[in-house]
Formats: C-alpha cells, sequence, structure tokens
C-alpha cells in the first residue's frame, strides 16, 4: 500500500529542501523509539524536525494499517457510510486521510491533537487536499473535555501507548460516549500493542460494544502468549523513505493491531458477520493450503484445505492474512 497520490505530493513538498542527511539521524532514533515503545518526547517538545521524520518514515506505515482496518470494518459493515468523524492524537491528519479514501462521504471531521507542530503539518498536508471540512483542536485528551458531541467514526490510531496507562481507561470512556456509530483504535502490531488493544476491548464491551472486526466474536482471545494477534501491511518505501531510513529494500512490512467496536443499535440484524478471520499467513503449495483461523465460537482452528474440497479451495486460494471469511 502506498500513500494516496495528493498526499504523496504532499509529503514531498513538506520535506523538499531538507537535507535528507540531516534528517537521518532523527528518523534513526524515531523508529527507535517506536519499536522500543518509549515515548519520551512529549508532545509540547516534538520539533519540527522530529515532526518531518514523522512525516518521511513512520506517515506511510501508519497510514497503511490504518487504511487496512477501516477496509476490514468497511468488509463487514457495507452498510456503513458515516458523515462526521473524530480522530484523537491526529498527528498530522493519518487517520481521517485514511478515512476520506474508505469512506468517501465524510463531510466533517475534529482533528485533536496535543503537538501545536504536528497541527501545523497537518494543516499543511491537507491544504490542497479535497478533504472533510476539518476543525483542529490543539488539546490533551487525557485532561481536557472533547465537546463535538456524537460522531459517525471515532479513532484513535497509535495514540494508546503514547498515554499514561492510568488514564487509558478514562481516555477510552470519553471516547466511547463520543462514538455515535463505529469507534476504531489501531496500534503497533507487538505483543504489548496486542495487550493493550485486549484491555480496550474487554473494556469497550462491558460498556456495551459490539465487535465489528477483526474478532469474529465477543468471547475471551484465545490466543496466550508467547504468541499474539497482529496483521500486517507491505508499504511501499519512496525515494524519500529509503533514503531516510538508508535503506535498500523498496518496501518494509508494517505490523499492527486493532479493534473496531459498533453501538448495537446500529447493527443491521440482516447483516451476516463473518465466520472466521485467517489470523497468519496461509501457508502450502500444491493443493494444499493450511489456515489458521480465529473462529465465531471463540477458538483458534488450524483448517487444512485441500483441492478435493472444490469451490472452498478455490475461494481460500484468494485468502490472505487478516482476511475474513
Ligand atoms: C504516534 S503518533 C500517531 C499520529 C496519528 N494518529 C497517526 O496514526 O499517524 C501519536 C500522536 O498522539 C498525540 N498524543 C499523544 N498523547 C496525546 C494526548 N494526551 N492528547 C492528544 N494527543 C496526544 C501525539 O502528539 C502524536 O501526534
Amino acid at each position: 500500500m502506498d500513500l494516496p497520490p495528493l498526499l504523496r505530493r504532499a509529503v514531498d513538498d513538506a520535506l523538499n529542501g531538507m537535507a535528507l542527511s540531516d534528517l537521518a539521524g532523527t528518523a534513526a532514533a524515531l523508529s527507535q523509539r517506536y519499536r522500543d515503545e518509549r515515548h519520551d518526547v512529549k508532545a509540547h517538545a516534538i520539533s519540527d524536525r522530529d515532526a518531518l521524520a514523522y512525516l518521511a518514515v513512520r506517515m506511510p506505515a501508519t497510514y497503511a494499517a490504518v487504511r487496512a482496518s477501516f477496509d476490514a470494518v468497511a468488509d463487514v459493515r457495507p452498510d456503513f457510510t458515516p458523515k462526521t468523524a473524530l480522530d484523537i492524537g491526529a498527528g498530522p491528519g493519518t487517520a481521517l486521510w485514511a478515512a476520506s479514501g474508505c469512506w468517501p462521504g465524510l463531510t466533517e471531521a475534529v482533528l485533536v491533537e496535543a503537538s501545536p507542530v504536528f497541527r501545523a503539518y497537518g494543516e499543511r498536508l491537507a491544504a490542497k487536499a479535497e478533504l472533510p471540512r476539518i476543525t483542529w483542536r490543539v488539546a490533551d485528551v487525557a485532561v481536557e473535555t472533547i465537546d463535538c458531541g456524537p460522531r459517525d467514526l471515532v479513532t484513535l490510531a497509535y495514540v494508546l501507548n503514547e498515554l499514561v496507562a492510568a488514564t487509558r481507561q478514562s481516555v477510552l470512556r470519553k471516547l466511547w460516549a463520543l462514538t455515535a456509530d463505529t469507534l476504531v483504535i489501531v496500534e503497533p502490531g507487538t505483543p504489548a500493542g496486542w495487550q493493550r488493544i485486549l484491555a480496550a476491548r474487554s473494556q469497550l464491551i462491558e460498556a456495551g460494544a459490539h465487535v465489528i472486526a477483526p474478532c469474529p466474536h465477543a468471547h475471551a482471545c484465545p490466543l496466550a502468549p508467547p504468541d499474539w494477534c497482529h496483521f500486517a501491511q507491505r508499504v511501499a518505501r519512496s525515494r524519500v523513505h529509503r533514503q531516510t531510513k538508508r535503506a535498500d529494500v523498496p518496501w518494509e512490512d508494517e505490523k499492527f493491531i486493532f479493534i473496531a467496536v459498533a453501538r448495537p443499535a446500529v447493527m443491521p440484524s440482516s447483516a451476516p458477520a463473518p465466520e472466521a478471520r485467517l489470523i497468519a499467513p496461509p501457508r502450502g503449495g500444491s493443493g494444499r493450503l493450511q489456515l489458521r483461523l480465529c473462529e465465531g465460537d471463540g477458538q483458534i482452528h488450524d483448517r487444512l484445505i485441500t483441492k478435493r474440497d472444490g469451490d472452498l479451495y478455490r475461494r481460500a486460494r484468494r485468502l490472505d492474512w487478516g482476511d475474513a471469511l
């Protein structure tokens, strides 16, 4: 997956004139911080250079993960056509770009971001795009009231891990109260990211939320450490990205995990829920496919599908890691 062309151009323009060799050190430190899940740079201290490094090396990956999560929601709920959105910890507006690509009917969005520097870059990227009407708020979601009223789509992408653990539950309560229809939370696809998603999932189910994706059920997660649930998106690396990261390979795999829930009242009773989701890359070849499925009964099933299964085999051959059945 690549950034949409307008966003790609806007990012390239923002990076124009920047000595990439200069940015490479900041980008390497940023990537290492994300790998280690360290968040020792607070929003008020995010510099221009941090934000530019984020645009160059992290925004394409978070865009791909968020867009894939939205696509999974749209796949399960083709009836969902949000008009209004709220994105918390919006950074440079990544989730809104992904949302408006997935749901072109979006007309209006509130973007809450603690860093004025990120907000400024977000505004700059959005300036020439046909995005929904945006209201930016520079605010700390952990302490401030977000008074925009309930929105059709509420998103929190790569932010839970930046919140102090003690504030996560209250932030989620706020977000659920502001969700008129669907709430999507995306995290890095690490064991720790999965644990944060599991905690959010339990809290939201307890609050009455209906799980849309990725789980085809609302039972406890059947996976146990050292295993963990996650998916991956292949992200094309632009020339700038390769130079900034000093990388030769023209792509990288972004591992991510997400949870999407909805208010039960908005779920059409006629909508068939997926029976299963593929939670690992399919294995096999020459007429045999081994699929690791999380199924509606809340269990993991390793299923062998062979050519003898006819139509089922032909359909299974088209499945990819993360797809729903
Ligand atoms: C890793 S970035 C993700 C940005 C964007 N959502 C994306 O996917 O590219 C996390 C963002 O959350 C913001 N953030 C962290 N804590 C926050 C808080 N308490 N209130 C508002 N924004 C916050 C940070 O400033 C940063 O822009």
